[in-house]
């Protein structure tokens, strides 16, 4: 296993008890590869459990410099198991490994999802502790790097040894993310924000305003580069400029043009409210498990969705935008 030099200081104090606890990572998915090479750069030992060696993914664990085993030997040799492998196969990973293994062991959650569902499907001899990044797994990777810190949800699930929560602060040092942005959260809150937010914003509903903006455009007969340009091309500094200033700010830094226009276009004109009305419909399906339970039962055959869906998803990736998005690609090379 190997280690590197510098570590954050969060790590070099409190958590005596727990330090020089090494982690096994079952798999080396996005978000395993970001956490192993974080947790490796702040000096936790740290090895790879894999199902299949020959996977593409244990290759490239191999490829960066991390010592792999049997998931079983991995388990065995570590006292945390991270579990950063997809949320729907969790449940079939304590089907297939005896529970025995987890004896005493730390488990680590990167979303809540399996728990909140499934919580009976966990072994009951061990710690879980839960840590959300706010981050996808390339940016908490790439924040490390430039020793800039992340958010996280976070949540002991279950404490038998009564240290899960020296051991969370512990793996989030490892991290990157100092205890003043170790959020410490309910489970709902975590898993019920992440779905809620990806399909009402940060998927869902940014893909939807984009499409609609630039398809509202070329049907009105202005020129695919105009509205390229003032809508995909243009939302990241936006988007970079309401973080780094903050609404208030940024409401100053645009044009009058800009927020007279766009407070009557939405805010006046009731549209914001109606997208309100309709995010709450977004919400209460998450809420009933209605959106679970229909996702569980048409994933069924290993591919999610149902018709209807692949319809859409079709309708997206055959867009306008998406082939003017591959015309402007094209021109920057
Ligand atoms: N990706 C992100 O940016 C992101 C952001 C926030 C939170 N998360 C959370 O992080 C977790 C991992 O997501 P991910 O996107 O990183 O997953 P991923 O890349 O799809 O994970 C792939 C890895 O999981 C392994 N795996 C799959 N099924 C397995 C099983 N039944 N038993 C053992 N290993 C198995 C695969 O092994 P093989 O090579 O053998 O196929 C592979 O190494 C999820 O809880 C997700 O919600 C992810």
């Amino acid at each position: 296993m190997k280690k590197s030099k510098s570590s954050p200081a969060e790590l070099k104090n409190p958590e005596r008890e727990v330090k020089n606890f090494s982690v096994a990572s079952i798999g080396f998915g996005s978000m395993a590869g970001a956490i192993c090479n974080n947790l490796r750069d702040s000096d936790i030992s740290i090895c790879v459990g894999a199902r299949n060696a020959g996977s593409a993914s244990i290759k490239k664990a191999v490829a960066e410099g991390f010592d792999t085993y049997s998931i079983k030997k991995a388990v065995k040799m570590s006292d945390f198991v991270l579990l950063a492998i997809p949320d729907l196969q969790i449940r079939k990973f304590f089907d297939d490994n005896a529970h025995e293994m987890f004896e005493g062991k730390c488990i680590i959650l990167c979303h809540g999802l399996s728990f909140f569902y499934h919580p009976l499907s966990f072994p009951k001899n061990c710690d879980i502790i839960l840590i959300s990044p706010n981050a996808i797994a390339n940016k908490l990777r790439e924040n490390y790097v430039q020793k800039k810190s992340d958010y996280a949800l976070c949540a002991v699930l279950r404490d038998r040894s009564k240290k899960a929560s020296k051991m969370l602060k512990y793996i989030c040092a490892g991290l990157g993310i100092p205890a003043h942005k170790t959020i410490i959260s309910r489970l709902k809150d975590e898993v019920f924000s992440d779905l809620f937010a990806e399909q009402s914003l940060l998927v869902g509903g940014i893909l939807a305003i984009i499409l609609s903006s630039f398809e509202t455009m070329c049907e009105a007969g202005l020129s695919e580069e105009a509205a390229y340009l003032s809508t995909f091309h243009e939302i990241k500094y936006i988007v970079e400029s309401i973080s780094e200033l903050g609404i208030k700010d940024f409401l100053a830094k645009v044009s009058d043009v800009a927020r007279v226009g766009s407070i009557e276009a939405f805010f006046e004109s009731g549209l914001k409210d109606r997208i309100k009305e309709e995010f709450k419909k977004i919400y209460a399906n998450i809420e009933s498990h209605k959106f679970y339970n229909g996702f569980i039962t048409s994933s069924k055959d290993g591919k999610a969705g149902g018709g209807l869906y692949q319809k859409q998803l079709s309708g997206i990736l055959n867009s306008r935008l998406c082939d003017t998005y591959e015309r402007f690609k094209r021109k920057n090379r």
